[in-house]
């Protein structure tokens, strides 16, 4: 197996530049040829430059293609004594696509139809 290129904190921050590196989830990844392509724009990759990003990351709620993509990214991890273990929220695992999107939105559903015939059934009866 290759190691990963190992980072401390400060060596991100630091980061010519001529770069853009972002931590997540205590991998780094550098962003700079990604900036014209980010779908959700460069300039919330910028305000990120050199630091964590995790946490705005998954609130941003990134897709299956989303993770899939940033694998390309990533040029190394941060040191054993700086990591920070955080979990990818949603059930994601770094490797393992797995999300747990599906019951939330079953449960929106069975919801909307509980309106629905609760409404038809008021109707009804008035
Ligand atoms: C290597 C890192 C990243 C990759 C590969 C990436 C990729 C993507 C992709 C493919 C999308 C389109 C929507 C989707 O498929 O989920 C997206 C949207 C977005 N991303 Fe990223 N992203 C990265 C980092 C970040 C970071 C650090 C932020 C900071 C908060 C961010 C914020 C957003 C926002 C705000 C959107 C738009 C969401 C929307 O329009 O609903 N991304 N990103």
């Amino acid at each position: 197996m290759t190691e990963l290129k190992q980072f401390t904190r400060k060596e991100v921050a630091e980061t010519d530049r001529k770069f853009t590196r972002i931590i997540i989830h205590d991998k780094v990844y550098d962003v700079t040829q990604f900036l014209n392509e980010h779908p959700g724009g460069e300039e919330v990759l910028l305000d990120h430059k050199g630091v964590d990003a995790s946490e705005d990351f998954d609130d941003v709620g990134h897709s299956a293609d989303a993770h899939e993509l940033m694998k390309k990214y990533m040029v190394g991890e941060i040191i054993d004594a700086e990591k920070k273990h955080s979990q990818p929220k949603k059930g994601w695992v770094a490797g393992q696509e797995k999300h747990e999107e599906a019951p939330k939105s079953s449960f929106t559903m069975y919801a909307v139809v509980g309106i629905i015939a609760a409404l038809l059934f008021a109707l009804w009866y008035m």
